[in-house]
């Protein structure tokens, strides 16, 4: 953690609050530089914590960004805390702490006795005196709330108040300005993502729409395992771009597929590499590019451009795998014969453990039955709930004891 100011408190003659004023303003007018130098955010907010501590020896500093409408921390920087302390309390705690108020700042002068804070030893209140916390916008329902911890019982003068006043405001606008740099980034980013897609189906016409059925279907799943949002977005996108190594590929190959030759099909084969290839220049796909090249690797390690094996495998190139390949049965190929959706989820099952993650699958299974409606196929998901309660983990073991490695889609590649 960056510390970007050195107070100085040498100046022991001198008036305290004109030399307090002194630090502050120095210690302003470097937040600001890096603010307008494009310092990192979090690292402008860590500067800031850690430079309030220094400043008003305090014992801690935290600023929490909230989530007001979903209500949730989002972050939390702080310094100056043990393991065990403040710095771990969750949200509903906070908000019981610091009632928002209309009028800042919420002064808590007798923390050991106070019931807003509660009485557990985790929270480190013994060894704190007094709080004064502070409610800042950013953007949306995003908030900011900077809090200062003392071991004493301290009362804020109205010089340290503008202090704290002007630091939150500072760490609200560097975060503002990122998230406005963010959404700028996304719609970009979401617009070569949709060229590419337009381009892949330009080049292999017979899978109109597979990109973004297999995408839809990728995004539910690692939702559904719980993955963080931005996970899901990222595995989203490689869902679209799975397969854009396709449009360095010959014509002629991808139109004979099922009727190639070894050498043929090992050209064909290439196609994640080239993607991952092209993909690797873009510093903004870099999460993205491992889950293009190894998305045709199969659980057990026979897949191919690696030969990686289960959790070697990255986990968004895992669910793609198994959405591509449920995907490609209940759509067909011309050279694969399109397959029902009873008959396509029973593959799948005979591919748990062997082709496939069973975690996957058993996320997968859960999700179509909480999505019927993201599946086109003539039979209802009700009327395949015999096929889709099992549990995969022990099916897992009997297909690995079975060494059985169904492949869906013979002919294939
Ligand atoms: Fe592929």
């Amino acid at each position: 953690m960056t510390i970007c100011l050195n107070t100085e408190n040498s100046s022991s003659a001198a008036d305290p609050e004109a030399t307090s004023y002194h630090s502050y303003f120095k210690l302003l007018a470097k937040i600001s530089k890096k603010i307008h130098s494009n310092t990192e955010t979090l690292e402008i907010i860590a500067c800031i914590v850690e430079n309030i501590v220094d400043v008003m020896s305090a014992k801690g500093c935290i600023y929490w960004i909230l989530n007001q409408q979903k209500q949730i921390i989002e972050t939390r920087i702080f310094h100056g805390f043990d393991y065990q302390s403040l710095s771990r309390v969750d949200y509903p705690t906070l908000m019981t702490i610091f009632k928002k108020k209309k009028t800042n700042p919420i002064c808590i002068t007798d923390a050991r006795n106070d019931t807003r804070i509660p009485d557990l030893e985790r929270l480190g209140k013994r060894r704190i005196s007094s709080v004064t916390g502070m409610f800042f916008d950013i953007t949306g329902p995003l908030s900011g709330l900077l809090a200062v911890y003392f071991t004493d019982s301290r009362t804020l003068a109205p010089h340290e108040l503008e202090l704290l006043t002007a630091l939150g405001e500072q760490g609200a606008i560097s975060l503002e300005k990122a998230m406005g740099y963010d959404k700028k980034t996304q719609i970009m980013y979401q617009q070569i993502v949709e060229g590419f897609a337009l381009a892949i189906e330009a080049k292999d016409k017979v899978t109109h729409g597979h990109s973004q059925r297999v995408a839809r279907l990728s995004e539910l799943t690692a939702r559904k395992m719980g993955l963080e949002e931005k996970k899901v977005r990222q595995i989203f996108q490689a869902g679209i771009l799975h397969d854009i190594g396709k449009i360095g590929t010959q014509d002629n190959l991808l139109e004979r597929l099922g009727n190639l030759s070894k050498k043929e099909m090992s050209t064909i084969r290439q196609h994640p590499c080239l993607g991952a290839d092209m993909l690797r220049p873009l510093t903004f796909f870099s999460e993205i590019e491992p889950l293009v090249r190894h998305h045709h690797e199969l659980f057990n390690g026979s897949g191919y451009p690696g030969g990686k094996k289960g959790k070697q495998i990255p986990l968004g190139a895992r669910i793609i795998t198994v959405c591509d390949a449920f995907e490609t049965m209940i759509t067909g190929r011309p050279h694969i014969p399109k397959k029902d959706l009873a008959a396509a989820l029973t593959a799948l099952k005979q591919g748990v453990g062997t082709r496939f993650d069973p975690k996957v699958v058993q996320a997968f299974f859960t999700m179509i039955q909480e999505n019927p409606g993201i599946i086109e196929a003539r039979e209802t998901i009700a009327s395949c709930l015999d096929i889709l309660q099992q549990n995969m983990v022990q099916l897992a073991q009997q297909n690995q004891l079975a060494k059985k490695l169904s492949n869906p889609f013979p002919g294939s590649f």
